[in-house]
C-alpha cells in the first residue's frame, strides 16, 4: 500500500510531486522516490529509504529539484514484498531501462512470472513484486511487436492481485499510462495538464476536474489529450469528469510537537462539529441517510464492518444500537467479512466505518455487501474517499485531516455518529421517549467535560512516566468500555511498541490473569454503573496477585483510592460521554508513554495511516 502521484504538463513537476507525496504519506513512509522523463526520453530516477522529507533533502542536495521536467511519477511506499531499502523503493524500471513504473498493491502471482522472465534472461535487482510487473511490460515491449500501450495491457492481463500503476516509457516520452484494479486511482485534468493520484489530495489544489478511474480501467495520457480505456479490451470508454469543490490545506502542527497531540486536543471541537446541525430538540437529523431511511428503519439486521480503531468504534456502535433500538447488530472485521460466509441480504444494512475511507479490506467488504443487495452506509472522515463513494449513503465525521497514524479524533467522532444513529433508530421504532431523546442529545453535545480531561494532562503525563518501562499492559473494561479497553491497548501498542491487551474485565480471570505479576500494570475502566461492584472484585483479584492498578473512573468512592496505585477521576456524565472521556485519558496516557520513550509518535514503525492493500 502506498501513495502514487504523477504529473504531465509544462511546469517543473518537482514541487507537485514532492508536495503530493507529503499528502499521501498517510499511505506509507518506508521509502520514497521520483522519476522524471525529459522530452528527449532521458529518465532520471531518485529514490531512497525513509520518509518523504529525507527524499526531499537528498533531492535538494543533489540539485535534482531544479532539473525536474514536466513529466514525472512519484511514490511513497509501505513495503509488502521486500525490505524497505533503497533498491526496493519505487519507481522501478525494466532491464532495458525504457519502462519505469510506480505501483500500489500486490502482484499475487509474481513468483511464476518472475521464473518465466528469469528463463528469458531477465535479471532482477529488487525483491519486490512490483519489479516483476515492470519487467513483464518491458519484456512485451522489447520484443518489438507490441506498442507501449499494448505491452502495458498485455502485462496487466497476466497479473493477479491488486494494482494502481503509473508507467512511463523513454521511447514515448509524451505518453503516460495509468491503470487500476483493486487499488484506487484518480485523474485530474486541467488545460494541457494532467495529474494522477492515489486519492484527490495531491491533485485537488490544482484542478477540480476529477475522474475516478473505475475497476479495470486505464488512462492513456498524451501531450494534449487523454483516453479512458478498458484493460480487458482496446476500447475507448466515456470520460466521466466530476467537479470536486473541495480544498485541502497544508497540514500544520500549530503549537504542538506531534499531530497526534494536536488531534487529541482538537476533540473539544471535532465532537461538537460532528454533532452540530444533526440534532434539533429531541430529533436527530442525518440527512445523508434520508434517501434510504425507510429501508434502514425496517432492516432486520445490521452489520458493522471496519478495521482497527474504526472496528472498536463499531463495537461501541453495536452496544448503543442494540441497547436503544433492539435491532441485532453483528460487528465483523472487514478482512473477515470479505471472505467468511456472512448472512447479508437485501434486508440488511451494512455500516462501514473508516477514517480514511481508503482501507482496502473495508472497501472490499462494502463491495461484497453491495453485491448481496444490502443497503450500505459509510461513516467516513474524508469526503470523496473510495468508501464514501462506494456506499449507498453515509454520514461524514467532521474532524478535518487526521494526520497522526494513531487514530484519535476520528474515533470519538465515529462514536458520536453511532450514538446519533442508534438514538434515531430507537426513536422511529418507538423504543425511546421524547424526553429521553432530549436528555441524550443534550449529553451528546456537551463537550465541556472533554476540556476538563485536557486540563488533567500533566497529571496523566506524570502517571505515564511511571509506567513507560513496563513491557506488558492489560486494559480491562466492561460493556461499552470493553471496546474502550481495546482501543486504549491498541493506542499503546501502536506508538510505544509496548505489548498491551484489552479484555472484558471479567474475562481476564479465564486466562490473561496468568500474566499478572508485580511488574504488570492493569488499566481498569470503571464507571459507576451496574457492573461497578463486579469490576471492583476483578480489581481485587489482580491486586491480590500484586499487579499494579491504574483506575479511570467517575466515582469518588474511597474503595477505588485504596485499590489503585494511580487513580484518574473524570467528571460525572452519561454512559456514552464516559466512554469518550475514558478514551481521551487513554490517548493521552499512550501519547506520554511514547513521548517518554522518545519515539516518533506520528509515524510509528511498520505502520501506515491507511492500509490500502489486503
Ligand atoms: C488506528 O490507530 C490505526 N492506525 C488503525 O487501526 C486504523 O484505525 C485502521 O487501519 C482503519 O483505518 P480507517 O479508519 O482509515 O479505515
Ligand atoms: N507491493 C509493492 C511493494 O512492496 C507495492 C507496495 C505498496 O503499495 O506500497 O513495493
Amino acid at each position: 500500500m502506498c501513495g502514487i502521484v504523477a504529473y504531465k504538463g509544462k511546469k517543473n513537476c518537482y514541487p507537485i510531486l514532492i508536495n503530493g507525496l507529503k499528502k499521501l504519506e498517510y499511505r506509507g513512509y518506508d521509502s520514497a522516490g521520483i522519476a522524471c522523463i525529459s522530452g528527449k526520453g532521458n529518465i532520471t530516477i531518485s529514490k531512497r529509504s525513509g520518509k518523504v522529507k529525507q527524499l526531499e533533502e537528498t533531492l535538494k542536495k543533489n540539485n535534482v529539484h531544479k532539473k525536474c521536467t514536466g513529466t514525472g511519477i512519484a511514490h511513497t511506499r509501505w513495503a509488502t514484498h521486500g525490505r524497505p531499502n533503497q533498491v526496493n523503493s519505487h519507481p522501478h524500471n525494466d532491464q532495458s531501462g525504457s519502462i519505469v513504473l510506480v505501483h500500489n498493491g500486490i502482484i499475487e502471482n509474481y513468483d511464476p512470472i518472475k521464473k518465466f522472465l528469469k528463463s528469458k534472461n531477465i535479471k532482477f535487482k529488487s525483491e519486490t513484486d512490483t519489479e516483476v510487473l515492470v519487467q513483464l511490460i518491458g519484456y512485451f515491449y522489447n520484443k518489438g511487436k507490441l506498442t507501449f500501450e499494448q505491452s502495458v495491457r498485455a502485462a496487466l492481463q497476466r497479473v493477479d492481485g491488486a494494482y494502481a500503476i503509473v508507467v512511463l516509457n523513454k521511447n514515448e516520452p509524451d505518453k503516460m499510462i495509468a491503470a487500476r484494479k483493486g487499488s484506487p486511482l484518480v485523474l485530474g485534468i486541467n488545460e494541457e495538464e494532467f495529474f494522477v493520484g492515489s486519492d484527490i489530495s495531491p491533485i485537488i489544489n490544482y484542478t477540480q476536474q476529477i475522474i475516478y478511474l473505475e475497476e479495470s480501467q486505464m488512462a492513456i495520457i498524451g501531450e494534449k489529450d487523454y483516453e479512458i480505456k478498458s484493460i480487458e479490451k482496446d476500447i475507448s470508454l466515456p470520460k466521466v469528469v466530476e467537479k470536486i469543490d473541495y480544498k485541502i490545506d497544508d497540514y500544520d502542527k500549530g503549537k504542538f510537537k506531534f499531530f497526534m497531540h494536536k488531534e487529541i486536543h482538537e476533540q473539544v471541537d471535532t465532537i461538537s462539529n460532528t454533532i452540530i446541525g444533526r440534532t434539533k430538540g429531541h430529533n436527530v437529523l442525518l440527512n445523508g441517510l434520508m434517501e434510504y431511511w425507510s429501508q434502514i428503519e425496517s432492516a432486520s439486521k445490521i452489520y458493522i464492518t471496519a478495521c482497527g480503531t474504526s472496528w472498536h468504534a463499531g463495537l461501541i456502535g453495536k452496544n448503543l444500537i442494540e441497547r436503544f433500538s433492539e435491532v441485532p447488530v453483528h460487528v465483523e472485521y472487514a478482512s473477515e467479512f470479505r471472505y467468511n460466509k456472512i448472512l447479508v441480504d437485501n434486508d440488511s444494512v451494512v455500516i462501514a466505518i473508516s477514517q480514511s475511507g481508503e482501507t482496502a479490506d473495508t472497501l472490499a467488504a462494502i463491495k461484497k455487501a453491495n453485491d448481496y443487495g444490502a443497503i450500505t452506509i459509510g461513516i467516513c472522515n474524508v469526503p470523496g474517499s473510495s468508501i464514501s463513494r462506494e456506499t449507498d449513503c453515509g454520514v461524514f465525521t467532521r474532524c478535518g485531516h487526521e494526520v497522526g497514524v494513531a487514530s484519535t479524533k476520528a474515533f470519538t467522532a465515529q462514536i458520536s455518529i453511532l450514538y446519533l444513529f442508534a438514538l434515531k433508530l430507537a426513536y422511529v421504532k418507538k423504543q425511546i421517549s421524547k424526553s429521553a431523546m432530549k436528555a441524550h442529545l443534550d449529553f451528546a453535545s456537551s463537550v465541556t467535560k472533554v476540556k476538563s480531561i485536557l486540563r488533567k494532562e500533566n497529571y496523566i503525563k506524570k502517571i505515564a512516566s511511571k509506567y513507560k518501562n513496563a513491557s506488558d499492559f492489560l486494559y480491562l473494561g466492561r460493556g461499552l468500555n470493553f471496546p474502550v479497553a481495546l482501543e486504549g491497548a491498541l493506542k499503546l501498542k501502536e506508538i510505544s511498541y509496548i505489548h498491551a491487551e484489552g479484555y472484558p474485565a471479567a474475562e481476564m480471570k479465564h486466562g490473561p490473569i496468568a500474566l499478572v505479576d508485580k511488574n504488570m500494570p492493569n488499566v481498569f475502566i470503571v464507571p459507576k454503573d451496574k457492573t461497578y461492584d463486579k469490576i471492583i472484585s476483578n480489581i481485587e483479584e489482580i491486586k491480590s496477585r500484586k499487579g499494579k492498578i491504574i483506575i479511570i473512573t467517575d466515582s469518588k468512592e474511597k474503595v477505588l483510592k485504596d485499590l489503585a496505585n494511580d487513580l484518574i477521576v473524570v467528571p460525572k456524565t452519561n454512559h456514552y460521554m464516559f466512554c469518550i472521556l475514558a478514551t481521551i485519558v487513554l490517548q493521552l496516557f499512550a501519547y506520554y508513554i511514547a513521548v517518554g520513550k522518545k519515539l516518533n509518535v506520528d509515524q510509528p514503525r511498520n505502520l501506515a495511516k491507511s492500509v490500502t492493500v489486503e
